[in-house]
Parts: structure tokens; C-alpha cells; sequence
């Protein structure tokens, strides 16, 4: 099934689970949005919708009616409640910068894109709590800065930080680069406001740390991406600031080595390794290509690199003392080749922008965001590369991503990049090898970029049915009517 199989009204197919027909938004619920909002907070003009219906990969370039755009909570339960008496679909959008099209509508369905843009405040900063209370339309470096003014740290860190919005990266359980030490984004929060599809208002902005009063909601609204209510505020969990960091690019002779000198650096340094990419020599050669001012930290044709990070609390140069003790014993014990070590805040900058440089240097390939256990990742690179030359001769696996989590982006391209685009044209053939591989190591064919509309047809073919029967239920139960972004995830 590929995005083409959802019906206009966004329904999934298969059994137990038929929603009332929806329609499109008509005249009539626009006056009412009007209403609610104020007339130039509900766009409709093709110049000013534009930016709302085209995804961030430029995958989906969709038409709607409108984008509302609500100043409050209460705006929110009041577009929703309208939207369900109109039985009209909601397609709630942060910053747009999702990467498997869940903020974008479906087409001809006629549905509203609420946009939450203008609730973007940081309501509350309780430092002796270590919290902070945020609008989801905050967006993610707002809120790293709002923390670090406060001497803490807000650990969520990904490449769309400048522009990506908290209700989304809390909806789609965004990843990124701390995952390793902090985790996802399900784990940066202790309360959540929500807007339930039939407009009720859950207020579970809780600071608590321990709460074991049944249920825990809030976690059911992460990782959802809308699809049983919006997320209009949050409760973030602050950390320590560290005071000293540490970063340094490596090479590797094979994934193998990489995976051990992960095992070794976490037993040397504990929890202070917070980050540990991935990057095969593909990747690295594309960036410099596509950004001819960066240069590789290191000498040589290196088949495989690593860029690690190191945080701690205590003064700089005794980490630097500790990184520099661990890196000398794995060059002496094989099991890096070489290493460079930041020597300023610039040069460790640097080092991320080549890391960060990646997706934009390979833009037009076939693009898998996969995980596995850490232990089975080279097995990963060696079954689905190998898989992939025997089906498609000349394919180019470009392979980086959070190995220190599991999470591997394996995007597929071809070493004749003319032949590319023939590739793309098979790209379900190609997500279908990837996929079966994933699944036969035990792993997850959407680690962190959420299913949206680019897996839902998709996942039916790797969850079990049990799964997906349970997904359905949650659906069924807080979403009757399916007004919640319908046509992604179930
Ligand atoms: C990354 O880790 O850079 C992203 O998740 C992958 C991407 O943007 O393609
Ligand atoms: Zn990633």
C-alpha cells in the first residue's frame, strides 16, 4: 500500500475500524473559524497557505481549504469542537519540519491545518523544580536559550532546532543527537495540556516526577503526531548544565569497530558520552562536495567515522584529560585509526556542521530512518548494502545516524548519480529490502521520524496485528469521530 491507498477522508483501510464519512470544510465552518480567531488569523489565500502545505522534504505539496491559526488554548478546543460538529478533518502543524509528511494534509479532503504558531510562550520556569512550562508553539532553540539563561539545560537537539516548534517534536517523539544520554523527547517531559478531539481541554501540566496514579496520558499523546489531540502546552524537564564538553571526530576501519569502542567509552565514561554519530565515508564525501568550505577533520580515506561528545560538570580540562586518556588507549587497542579532538567551542562547532551538513548533501535518494539493537547495526549495513547491490547493481548506501542509540539513517542513492532518479522511481522495491532486513534483526523501520503519511502503509506490514488492533482501539476510544489528522499513522 503506498500514501495513494488513503481514502478522501484520510480512512485507513482493514478491518474494525470504520469512522462516519468526513467532509470538506464549506463555507459555513470557515465563517465560524473566522469567529473564533479573527479574521486574518484564518488564511486562505494560495500565497499565504502555500508554506503550511508543502513538507519540509518537499514530498507533499497538498491544497486546503485554510490555516487557522488560534492565540490560545481555548481558540484550540473551539476550532476543534466547530471542526467535529462540521465533521471536517484536523491536520494540527508545528514548525513543518517533520520529515514523513504528518503535518501536511492529505489531498481533496478539504482539512483545516491548525497551525499553532502563535502559542508561543514559555508560561512558567520553576528552577528549584528543574522544569519549565511552555507553549507548544515554542520553538526548540527558544526554549533551549529560556533554559540556559536559567543555568540549565534543555538536552532536546536536532538539525531543525531553529525552526521547529516543541508541540511537534513532542507529538512525533522527535530524537536527534542526545538521544544517547538524555533520550528521546517522550523523556524531556512530566505534564502535558491537550485538546482532546471533542474540544474538552486535559489539563495534565503536572511538574511531577513521581506519579503513579494509574495510566500515565500523557505518554499516550506522544508520538501520536495529532491524531488524538493537540498538544497546546507542556511541562519540560530541565537538566544540569554541563560546564565542560568534550568532541572529537574519529575514524573506524568497520561499523564493528565502531560498536566496540562505543561498549569501551560508555564503560570508561558513564553517562558523560552523550553523543555518538555514525557517518560512512559516502556521507562525509557528499558534504564536501555540497559544501566546499568544510574540510575533514582527518587525513586519509577513511571508510567509516565517528564524531563523539562528551559532557560533564566538572572544569574542562579534566575532561579533556579523561577524553584524551580514553581515545589514546582505543588507538592503541585498534579500535579507532585516528582521531582529531576539538581544541575550541569553534572547532567542536565545526565538527557538528559536517555531522549536520549530512541530510542536505544527499537530498534526492531513498531515505530509511531504521533501528536496531546497537549490537546488530553492523550486521544492518552489511545485509541491507549487500541485499540492495544484488537487486539494484551500483547502488550507494549513504549511512549515518545515532549509532549510539541504535539509529541509523540509510539513505540509498546510486554511484552513477544519474541513475538515481530510476532508483527513487523504485523506492518501494528498495524500502521493502531496507525494511525486511530491519525486521528480521529485531528492529524498527521509523526510529525517530514517526510514521505520518509515508509509513502508515507501511507499518501494518511489520507491526503484528495485535499492535495494530491496540492502535486502533486508542484511536477508536479518544477519536471517534476520526476528525484527528486523519489518513496518517493508523
Ligand atoms: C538527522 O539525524 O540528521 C536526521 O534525522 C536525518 C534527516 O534529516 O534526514
Ligand atoms: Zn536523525
Amino acid at each position: 500500500m503506498t500514501e495513494t491507498d488513503n481514502n478522501a477522508n484520510g480512512r485507513p483501510g482493514g478491518q474494525g475500524f470504520v469512522t462516519p464519512p468526513l467532509r470538506p470544510a464549506s463555507p459555513a465552518l470557515l465563517d465560524e473559524l473566522a469567529r473564533i480567531v479573527g479574521a486574518r488569523n484564518l488564511l486562505t489565500a494560495a500565497d499565504d497557505i502555500g508554506a503550511y502545505l508543502t513538507d519540509a522534504r518537499r514530498q507533499y505539496t497538498r491544497t486546503a481549504p485554510c490555516v487557522v491559526r488560534p492565540g490560545s488554548t481555548e481558540e484550540v478546543a473551539a476550532i476543534v469542537g466547530a471542526c467535529g460538529r462540521h465533521k471536517v478533518g484536523i491536520v494540527p502543524q508545528g514548525g513543518n519540519t517533520g520529515l514523513s509528511g504528518g503535518s501536511v494534509p492529505i489531498e481533496g479532503a478539504g482539512q483545516v491545518v491548525l497551525s499553532l504558531g502563535r502559542l508561543n510562550r514559555v508560561l512558567h520556569l520553576d528552577p528549584l523544580n528543574n522544569t519549565m512550562t511552555v507553549q507548544a508553539g515554542c520553538i526548540l532553540t527558544q526554549i533551549q536559550e529560556a533554559a540556559r539563561e536559567a543555568g540549565r539545560l534543555f538536552p532536546l537537539s536536532l538539525a531543525a532546532e531553529g525552526s521547529c516548534q516543541i508541540g511537534g517534536n513532542l507529538s512525533t517523539n522527535a530524537g536527534g543527537v542526545n538521544v544517547l544520554r538524555y533520550g528521546n523527547a517522550r523523556e524531556q517531559i512530566l505534564g502535558l495540556e491537550v485538546v482532546l478531539p471533542d474540544g474538552r481541554v486535559w489539563e495534565g501540566l503536572r511538574g511531577l516526577r513521581k506519579d503513579n496514579t494509574g495510566y500515565d496520558l500523557k505518554q499516550i499523546f506522544v508520538g501520536a503526531e495529532g491524531t488524538l489531540g493537540i498538544i497546546t502546552a507542556a511541562v519540560l524537564r530541565l537538566r544540569p548544565l554541563p560546564s565542560a564538553r568534550a568532541t572529537a571526530w574519529a575514524a573506524v576501519a568497520t561499523p564493528e569497530h565502531a560498536v566496540q569502542w562505543l561498549q569501551r567509552m560508555g564503560a570508561q565514561l558513564g553517562d558523560r558520552l552523550s553523543a555518538f554519530e555514525l557517518i560512512s565515508r559516502a556521507c562525509l564525501d557528499a558534504v564536501l562536495q555540497h559544501r566546499p568550505q568544510l574540510r575533514s577533520p582527518i587525513e586519509g580515506a577513511h571508510a567509516w567515522h565517528v564524531l563523539v561528545e562528551l559532557v560533564d560538570s566538572t572544569a574542562e580540562a579534566e575532561l579533556q584529560t579523561l577524553a584524551l586518556a580514553a581515545f589514546e588507549e582505543a588507538l592503541r587497542d585498534g579500535l579507532i585509526v585516528d582521531i582529531a579532538l576539538a581544541s575550541s567551542e569553534a572547532q567542536a562547532d565545526s565538527l557538528w556542521s559536517l555531522r549536520e551538513s549530512i541530510p542536505a548533501a544527499q537530498f534526492r535518494n531513498v531515505k530509511h530512518d531504521v533501528s536496531v539493537p546497537v549490537s546488530r547495526v553492523p550486521e544492518l549495513l552489511r545485509d541491507a548494502s549487500d541485499a540492495l547491490e544484488r537487486a539494484f547493481p551500483g547502488v550507494l548506501p549513504y549511512a549515518f545516524g545515532h549509532l549510539g542509540d541504535g539509529n541509523i539513517h540509510l539513505n540509498i542513492g546510486m554511484r552513477d548519480p544519474d541513475r538515481t532518479e530510476s532508483l527513487i522511481a523504485e523506492k518501494d522495491k528498495v524500502n521493502r529490502i531496507v525494511f525486511d532486513c530491519v525486521d528480521r534483526l529485531g528492529g524498527s523501520i521509523s526510529a525517530e521520524h514517526g510514521i505520518g503519511q509515508l509509513r502508515r502503509g507501511t507499518i501494518t506490514d511489520y507491526k503484528s496485528p495485535l499492535e495494530i488492533d491496540l492502535m486502533r482501539g486508542l484511536k477508536r476510544t479518544f477519536d471517534p469521530l476520526g476528525i484527528m489528522n486523519p489518513g496518517k499513522v493508523v
